[in-house]
């Protein structure tokens, strides 16, 4: 889906030293809830009249204002910029005390009508006060305490997504990401206090979960018809939302329903109906290392010195997945070129393909520029493929928990056309393939990384908090107006001014 693009107005960049009559006093307008367009107007109208007006946060700051903020969240957006309680020395204001120093032409004093209440934060809950709100700023680790909650809001999240409203969707998925963030189980509202990102629906289904022990609407979610049949048809391979709903609305309800009512599916739809059982398995941390081994000896085999890394979800240490994502490359930037082509002929030549698909890199950085970065769709050249995994690679590797299950448990095919591996010595994984130039490889690590959340928040950090647009290919800085290199990922969170985060802590 492609993320709504912002306008950006842009703000007058500085303040020449003369024109500011009032040097005692620093004022920053907070964008949130604001605006890019009317901050950049108040800006230039108050500097007309000689304020000073600090385009980003310092601690020279004196006088913060913001609109439609209460006290507190204007608070935790600050100590998410300094750090807890660096601020308590600024003025926090509403746009009254600005609207009224404009009328009179100088900054008039601050009254109490003017200023934010901001509530104590409580002692000795550290966990309210050091919740950052994006999630790229926060530590996200794999296994958390509040899967019950989070559970019940990716349902959520995932039905508003069926029902194309995005908006809702990604608000459910924040709420979620927030609470696998908390170092303990939530057991009462009161331990939400202060944390972001959590809105009166969100706080309502967890308020309902914690006092009932479930919630009324994700419980009637999770039976509804719509969402069991979203869920099963766009669990098949190469099925979006799109065409599962138009399938749905024509009556189809499942991968079965296709077959028995000989719908028109595309080639990839077919591989996706034919190994749907497959598919659907989890891929497990141990096929994902055969099939590492697999696509290490592909790749040196057509070009040796090429370097290979496991993405996605295994590369955050998770257990299993629904697929295996890697990134390719090689150090003599230029020699990466054309070899996905080569990598998936040495494949299909071992028999180790059961269908792929490789689209062509279009990503050129004079053509793209910084406006297409923002979207989360790459330009790489990759490969969607279906590898044929032989069981017994798999017993080998965990060598002591050899499934004899597998053979033992073999049954006939039921249904024509698909493909059942209990019956036989080999299951089909989702793989996907992608190759970088060197020059990207860090830009594309961080992207193919995930989790999608992370990514997403990345994104809108360095968006609204950095000016910048990143990219799998790149990160553009817009005031500066230029391309900021990096050759790790490590680099690429300090140009963003973040704390480094790795890759085991990025499950959002
Ligand atoms: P996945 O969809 O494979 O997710 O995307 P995952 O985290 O590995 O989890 P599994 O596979 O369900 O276990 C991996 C990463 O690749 C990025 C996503 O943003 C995600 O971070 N990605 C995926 C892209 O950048 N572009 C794509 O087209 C697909
Ligand atoms: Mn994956």
């Amino acid at each position: 889906m492609i993320p709504l693009k912002r306008r950006k107005a842009s703000l007058p960049v500085s303040q020449q030293d003369d024109t500011c009559k009032f040097p005692h006093v620093s004022i920053f307008i907070l964008e949130r809830k604001m605006g890019t367009s009317r901050r950049a107007f108040l800006t230039r109208l108050g500097r007309s009249k000689g304020f000073l007006i600090k385009e980003t946060y310092s601690s020279s700051i004196t006088h913060v204002v913001s609109e439609n903020n209460s006290g507190d969240e204007v608070q935790a957006w600050l100590d998410n910029q300094t750090g807890r309680d660096a601020s308590s020395s600024v003025h926090l204001l509403d746009i009254r005390w600005f609207t009224e120093s404009m009328e009179a032409g100088h900054p008039v004093i601050v009254q109490d009508r003017h200023i934010l209440k901001v509530n104590p934060k409580p002692n000795g809950d550290p966990t309210a006060m050091l919740m950052k709100s994006y999630a790229c700023q926060r530590r996200t680790p794999l296994k958390h305490h509040n899967s019950f909650l989070t559970e019940a809001l990716e349902i959520l999240s995932q039905n508003a997504e069926y029902n194309d409203n995005e908006g809702r969707s990604v608000a459910f998925r924040r709420a979620a990401s927030v609470l696998k963030a908390l170092p303990r189980r939530v057991r009462s509202m009161q331990d939400l206090r202060c944390l972001p990102c959590l809105g009166d629906h969100s706080q309502r289904v967890i308020k309902e979960i914690l006092e009932d022990g479930s919630s009324r609407e994700v419980e009637s979610t999770r039976q509804s018809e719509q969402y069991q049949a979203m869920k099963a048809l766009t669990g098949i391979f190469g099925v979006g939302v799109r065409t599962a709903d138009r399938w749905f609305r024509e009556g189809l309800r499942s991968p079965d329903d296709l077959i028995r009512r000989g719908q028109q599916l595309n080639r990839e739809q077919q591989a996706g109906v034919q190994y749907y059982d497959d598919l659907q398995k989890p891929v497990t941390k141990v096929e994902a290392d055969v099939i590492s081994d697999i696509v290490e000896k592909a790749v040196h085999a057509v070009l040796p010195g090429a370097e290979i890394q496991l993405m996605g979800g295994f590369r955050r240490g998770k257990e299993v997945g629904h697929d295996v994502d890697f990134l390719i490359t090689h150090p003599e930037e230029g020699k990466e070129e054309g070899l996905m082509p080569k990598i998936t002929n040495w494949l299909k030549e071992q028999g180790l393909l059961l269908y792929q698909k490789t689209t062509r890199n279009s990503y050129l950085e004079k053509m793209d520029g910084p406006a297409r970065a923002s979207s989360n769709m790459d330009r790489f050249e990759r490969c969607f493929s279906i590898f044929k995994l032989q069981k017994s690679a798999v017993s080998c590797k965990s060598s002591s928990t050899a499934s004899a299950e597998d053979v033992s448990t073999a049954r006939e095919s039921e249904r024509p056309g698909e493909h059942h591996s209990e019956a036989s010595g080999w299951r089909a994984v989702r793989v996907d393939l992608v190759v970088s130039p060197y020059s990207q490889f860090a830009f594309a690590t961080l992207g193919w990384t995930g989790s999608k959340l992370f990514e997403r928040e990345l994104r809108r950090w360095a968006g609204q908090e950095k000016h910048m647009s990143l990219s799998s290919h790149a990160l553009y800085d817009s005031k500066q107006n230029l391309y900021l290199r990096a050759k790790k990922e490590e680099e690429i969170f300090a140009y963003l001014g973040l704390e480094f985060i790795p890759p085991s802590e990025r499950n959002a």
